[in-house]
């Protein structure tokens, strides 16, 4: 494998460790695409000013990005019909360094990390993944960027992604009981082993003895024999992210539920952590 990596920012610098770490992602994705041919990949490092430009002349889009591949194959069939002795150009990736800085906090994820997913996505577009296409294509190049990403042990084994979480509290909704409310909602609770345990709201006549979509969850799981939580999606069709009442926050505190992803029907979602929904929860009396 060729690299020719080009550093053309000047806000983080470019290390050995950096050079290192961008050698390993790349080649662990190479591997694991089982290409088979030598091939030549150029990375360039940059910042949101530059990558602005680019994405506005190449994609019509005057907003910085965090990554942008410029394959010169259009499928992957092709690249393997190189069989010559020359290595095969990929084309160029190129990262905002900047950008994915920005990212890495917003996912609650080191530096690196980010950068190893930005790595990966890029790669994975010069032989021939491409995610716009359709949901099946975008489905599949998430699931080998996983799977890369968990050989490169920057993602956990049994890493569920927010996103998915999401869907799976949006999928819960269309079970919700609302004829008092109209107002369907789902939930999607993560355990520590990686199981998701679903719910919707169930409402009642008897407008308190409603039950909401974060609690049924809960309660299913609890009543499955299981306690420890790392995430609880909530999903509803507001335009607007919903937060869990007051009585389901004390139960999350209850069995310190991690993370609490708000979500609205276009899929947006924000991430909380349960000191930040319920400060000074009531935990225990003597
Ligand atoms: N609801 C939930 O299920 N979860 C929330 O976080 C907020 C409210 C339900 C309860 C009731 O069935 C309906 O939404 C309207 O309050």
């Amino acid at each position: 494998m060729i690299l020719d990596i080009s550093n053309n920012q000047q806000k983080y610098k470019f290390t050995p460790e950096m050079e290192n770490f961008i050698y390993k992602c790349i080649a662990s994705a190479l591997k694991e695409e089982t290409l088979g041919i030598p091939v030549e990949v150029s990375i360039v490092l940059t910042d949101n000013d530059e990558i602005r430009e680019l994405n506005a002349t190449y994609r019509g889009i005057d907003a910085p990005t965090d990554v942008l591949s410029f394959p010169l194959f259009n499928n992957r069939e092709d690249v393997k019909l190189m069989q010559g002795d020359e290595a095969a150009v990929l084309g160029d990736i190129v990262i905002s360094l900047e950008k994915a800085d920005t990212q890495a906090i917003e996912y609650g994820h080191d530096f690196l990390t980010e950068l190893g997913f930005l790595l990966v996505h890029g790669l994975l577009h010069l032989i021939g993944y491409d995610h716009e296409k359709d949901q099946k294509n975008e489905k599949l190049m998430q699931t080998r960027e996983k799977h890369i990403m968990k050989t490169l042990s920057l993602l956990r084994e049994d890493y569920m992604d927010v996103h998915e979480l999401v869907l799976l509290a949006q999928k819960a909704k269309e079970n919700a009981y609302v004829p008092y409310s109209g107002f369907k909602v789902g939930a999607a609770l993560l355990d520590v082993s990686g199981n998701v345990h679903t719910g919707c709201n169930v409402e009642n006549a008897s407008f308190g003895a409603t039950n909401c979509a974060e609690r049924t969850a809960i309660f299913k799981a609890v009543s499955d024999g299981v306690r420890s939580f790392e995430a609880i999606a909530i999903a509803s069709d507001s335009k607007d992210l919903i937060y869990p009442c007051g009585i389901c926050r004390q139960v999350m505190a209850e069995f310190g539920i991690k993370k609490i992803i708000v979500s609205q029907s276009d899929g947006t979602f924000a991430e909380y952590s349960l000191e930040e929904l319920l400060p000074f929860a009531f935990k225990e009396f003597d």
